[in-house]
């Protein structure tokens, strides 16, 4: 590892530990500590991370979750007067705003997400890898960040590890060379091997590898994306059965990680020939990476695998039942797994929904100079906007171009728009986080995140006026200006 990475790590450990002594000592003093997290897969994960770790201490605390911080948790903090508030997967963003309503409350801060704040506040205690020059939307989440957290704690605690990588998967931060973990992500895997919690294997990349039957698993990818084989049920079974690789075993269908290593290796083969014969030499590339195995957990449930676990915790989150996700990550294996089972159907349910509806009539997707605006006004759940934009991003055919969905949250009179873009994007200078902080600012809103994905709240009457600055905004960075912080349109 080059030195100054390994200098940035041990800035990043460093701070950890600043906030495990705060943690610590309110736990010593028998103080009262609110929790809160964000309600994505890495938000659930980050707060399970810390319930675990609290109740470890046999500390006095409760976990909220929530899609972002405003007066409403303010007045909540102000009225319950914890010793301690922390914060997970988000708060960098809301420091100007703690330091101006709370500002003798002891906070701790773990997070992700980008920060342009300068307030220094002795009470405030910030771990975020964006300050030691980490990339916070690849190299570590916020459920990572909890984990070194409660690791400083009490070393104990690197049973959790698991739990941080499912919260790294759930954020995409699989980015580098075959979909794999660095950085602190890698620090976190290593610990979880070393424990005998978790398992590293290349494989067959496709989503569903120990829940789907293996022809249902081919029929949904859509990364890879399989052309005459993607969305198609019946020649998805077909290709496998050709392939003399049973279906079921007894009344068992068959899911890919049930494969012998032979008949993996010609599914494999297969799929490469298949794919070349198309003329898609960049797709066979796309075809194995590494797959991260929770060795302890059953074979053939979506907890085995960490990426399907991100799911059913985003699922738990989003659907308004973070509780369930929370209590899965705490160990949880009756009565939560088998209710997030069936609100995870939902959850598929709904997104399916959201993505017919949305391609059903031209005007619900609009497309302006720089950016896809998606109309989710009433229809669409404010919730899982973020999800659907997520979904849609990478089916664009201009895929330089970042997406905008928004959906309206009615009692607010307000927007929240879910911004998402590709790495092309990015290396074009597209920095989502900024777009979406300087937009929304400049007309009442609120907003942040990464480069890569980004959310803002807007009021309802100034959603035209947003969206004409954001577009703007985007134009300008792809003709490769960097925004300063004052920028607005
Ligand atoms: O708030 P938080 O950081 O947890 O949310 C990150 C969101 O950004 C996730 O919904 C994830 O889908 C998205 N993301 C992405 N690509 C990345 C990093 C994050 O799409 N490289
Ligand atoms: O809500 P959504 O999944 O679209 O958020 C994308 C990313 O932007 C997340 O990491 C989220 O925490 C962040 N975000 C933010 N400030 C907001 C809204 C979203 O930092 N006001
Ligand atoms: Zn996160």
């Amino acid at each position: 590892m080059a030195a100054q990475q390994q200098q940035n790590i041990d800035g990043f450990l460093a701070a950890e530990n600043e906030a495990a002594k705060v943690i610590l000592e309110t736990v010593k003093k028998d103080g009262f500590i609110l929790v809160f997290s964000h309600l994505d897969a890495d938000g659930v994960a980050a707060a399970g991370v810390m319930g675990k770790m609290l109740s470890r201490l046999d500390a006095r605390f409760r976990i909220r979750v929530m899609q972002w911080v405003d007066e409403k948790i303010i007045g909540e903090v102000i009225a319950d007067k914890p010793q301690l508030v922390i914060l997970t997967d988000f708060g960098s963003g809301y420091l100007d705003l703690l330091n101006e309503k709370i500002p003798n409350v002891k906070v701790v801060i773990l997070d992700h997400h980008q920060t342009t704040s300068k307030v220094v506040n002795p009470n405030f205690t910030q771990v975020n890898p964006h300050l030691f020059g980490i990339d916070g939307a690849t190299d570590v989440s916020g459920s990572g960040v909890a984990y070194f957290a409660a690791k400083a704690v009490n070393v104990s605690n690197v049973d959790l590890a698991p739990i941080a990588l499912v919260g790294a998967l759930g954020d995409m931060q699989d980015k580098y060379e075959q979909r794999s973990l660095r950085s602190l992500n890698e620090i976190i895997v290593n610990d979880g091997v070393a424990a005998g919690l978790l398992k590293v294997e290349k494989d067959l990349i496709f989503f569903g590898r120990e829940t789907r039957p293996i022809y249902k698993m081919l029929a949904t990818t859509t990364n890879p994306f399989i052309p005459g084989l993607s969305g198609q049920e019946t020649e998805s079974l077909n290709f496998v059965a050709n392939l003399g690789i049973p279906l079921k075993q007894g009344d068992k269908p068959r899911s890919l990680c049930d494969l012998t290593a032979d008949e993996r290796k010609r599914l494999c083969s297969a799929l490469a020939d298949y794919l070349l014969s198309k003329g898609l030499h960049l797709e066979v590339d796309n075809l194995i990476g590494y797959v991260y195995v929770l060795t302890k957990e059953e074979p053939n449930t979506a907890l085995r695998d960490a990426r399907e676990f991100a799911v059913v915790l985003n699922s738990a989150g989003r659907m308004d039942r973070p509780s369930l996700g929370i209590a899965i990550c705490m160990g949880d294996r009756k009565a939560a797994l088998e209710e997030s089972n069936k609100i995870l159907e939902d959850y598929r349910k709904n997104i399916n929904k959201y993505l017919g509806w949305v391609a059903e009539k031209p005007e619900r997707m609009r497309e302006l100079q720089n950016i896809y605006v998606i109309y989710g006004e009433n229809f669409i759940n404010e919730k899982i906007i973020g999800t659907v934009s997520s979904i849609i991003v990478s089916s664009l055919a201009n895929n330089e171009k970042p997406l905008f969905a928004f959906a309206n949250i009615e009692a607010e009179k307000a927007a929240k728009f879910s911004g998402r873009t590709t790495e092309a994007a990015l290396r074009r200078g597209v920095n989502l986080g900024d777009v979406m902080r300087l937009a929304s600012e400049a007309h009442g809103g609120k907003g942040g995140g990464h480069n890569i994905a980004a959310g803002a709240q807007v009021p309802l009457d100034k959603l035209d006026a947003f969206l004409k600055t954001a577009d703007e905004l985007v134009g300008r960075q792809l003709k490769g200006e960097k925004l300063a912080s004052h920028d607005n349109a």
